[in-house]
């Protein structure tokens, strides 16, 4: 279901975005008629899938991890604002305002994926920078990284299942796999791959399994 969403919020983003770029790019070349005509020809599928972008979007919000972050409050403020210069931008035919939108939404697309407000870097690798030093003891290596980087949708205590995931007190997937799920992520899960050692992915899965044993394990 999350998944879908997502894959339907994005798609209905990017078609959203190309009917704003080809009126920008019609608007710059001058061509007013043909931006109107073009504007009033693509009136209700721009209406339909702005209204696709909206619902998913709250109901993504509702279910997100991610939900009252700071860059995820800017990316809603942004979108907001977003349509509001577009509208005005084609309304008063300004350029100059229309391609600042572009910009504008090009820094929305970018902190959507990484999930930082810099957008430099992933909130992954962010995260991770946090950590100074971390203990060699492996059972207490995998609790800090299993904090930092799968409790916001796991949950502290396994149990949470934000942005799609699943409890990790019900799974059955064998031991086994768990690494290789770290590493690639299924669904809207990220691939860890890429940030952590073959060590603190055997950390990190010892720790998730220690849920299953205690379903309601909150130990300090
Ligand atoms: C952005 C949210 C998110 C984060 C962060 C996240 N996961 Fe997941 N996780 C998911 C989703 C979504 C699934 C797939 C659920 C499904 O198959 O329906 C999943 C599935 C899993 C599964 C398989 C569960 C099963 O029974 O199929 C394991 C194990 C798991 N995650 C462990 C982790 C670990 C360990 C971390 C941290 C390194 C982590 N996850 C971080 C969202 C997340």
């Amino acid at each position: 279901m999350f998944t879908g969403i997502t894959h339907t919020h994005v798609a209905a983003s990017v078609i959203f975005f190309l009917l704003y770029l080809i009126k920008t790019i019609l608007l710059l070349a001058n061509q007013y008629e043909a931006l109107q005509s073009f504007s009033r020809r693509t009136r209700i599928v721009e209406g339909i899938f702005g209204g696709l972008m909206l619902l998913t979007g709250i109901y993504l919000y509702f279910t997100s991890a991610f939900a009252g972050q700071m860059w995820l409050t800017i990316k809603i403020a942004g979108v907001l604002l977003f349509v509001f210069l577009g509208v005005t931008s084609f309304r008063k035919r300004n350029k100059l305002l229309a391609v600042f939108n572009l910009f504008l939404f090009f820094y929305l697309f970018v902190i959507s994926r990484t999930k930082t407000l810099t957008g430099k870097e992933t909130w992954i690798e962010e995260r991770l920078g946090q950590l100074h030093q971390l203990p060699a003891d492996p059972a207490a290596r995998g609790k800090i990284l299993y904090t930092q980087l799968c409790a916001p949708c796991h949950g502290a205590d396994g149990m949470a299942t934000r942005s799609g995931a699943k409890k990790l007190t019900e799974s059955e997937v064998s031991f086994f796999q768990i690494p290789e799920i770290i590493r690639q992520g299924p669904k809207t899960m990220p691939a860890f791959g890429p940030y952590l050692s073959e060590e603190d992915i055997q950390a990190v899965t010892q720790y998730v399994l220690t849920f299953r044993q205690t379903p309601t394990n909150d130990a300090p």
